[in-house]
């Protein structure tokens, strides 16, 4: 079945601007935005009263300025903390953003999104997948979206809930695994997103040839990832994308 006619920029911005705003916060996203990126990379989980937000982390400790884990939380408490002072203090009072407000941003700012189901252990796949898809679906062109994860369970739930032409699917890898090819198929996915330290151009090959788009996470380092573009990389997440200025195949 086709997929969306997704134009790939070359670089996203990983949970927002994240080396100059704190992570998967609107403010990143105005960031990454402001930096002249057209799309952003952001993860999404569920509080325990079934709010889906913007987070990385099982617990609130790193980013914020509360200890709780998400599954603890409920939307009253999670807007009192203040998720932007961790990282400087012109950040001080950010809020932890609901996906639907972060939707609401990208929309005004016509960016795209790469959404990252993430299921920590112990919570479930299946009820994220159900919360979010729907709501995406309705603020989101098709191409404008990619809904990625490590998780088969919630690919696969995702990929009930929406046909490859409404929506893009990225499979997730650390290095290309033996079973990266039925990972692909079982889902009829878009896209695989590999951790470009642990991809081999053999890997990136096998990738391409197959048809899939390959996306690359999570590099800073223009110099170091260099020759990755010639193995058929098409976009790389980075906290940074600035960085990669003068570091660019041509199109
Ligand atoms: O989407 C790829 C990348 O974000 C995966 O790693 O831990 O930064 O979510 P992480
Ligand atoms: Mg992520």
């Amino acid at each position: 079945m086709p997929h969306p006619a997704i134009a790939l920029p070359r670089l996203m911005a990983h949970r927002g601007l994240s080396a100059h705003a704190p992570e998967n916060t609107l403010a990143a996203v105005r960031a990454a935005f402001e930096a002249g990126c057209t799309w952003v990379e952001l993860d999404v989980q569920l509080l325990g009263d079934a709010t889906p937000v913007i987070w990385h982390d099982a617990t609130v400790r790193r980013c914020s300025d509360g200890r709780a884990r998400l599954a603890d939380l409920d939307w009253p408490r999670a807007r009192r903390l203040d998720a932007g002072s961790w990282f400087g203090d012109r950040y001080r009072g950010e809020p932890m953003a609901t996906l639907r407000e972060m939707l609401e941003l990208l929309d005004e700012l016509g960016m795209g999104l790469n959404l990252e189901l993430k299921v920590t252990r112990g919570r479930n796949a299946a009820a994220l997948v159900d919360s979010v898809v729907p709501t995406l679906l309705d603020a989101l062109p098709p191409e404008r979206l990619i809904l990625s994860s490590f998780h088969d369970g919630a690919l696969a739930r995702a990929r009930e809930l929406a046909p490859p032409s409404r929506l893009a699917l990225g499979v997730l890898f650390e290095g290309i695994s033996r079973d990266w090819r039925s990972r692909c198929e079982v889902v009829d996915a878009y896209s695989v997103h590999a951790d470009w330290k642990r991809l081999s151009r053999r890997g990136a090959r096998a990738v391409c040839e197959a048809g899939y788009r390959l996306l690359c996470y999570t590099a800073n380092d223009p110099t170091a990832f260099a020759h990755q573009w010639a193995w058929g990389v098409e976009s790389v997440i980075s906290d940074d994308p600035a960085c990669f200025a003068g570091h660019l195949p041509d199109a």
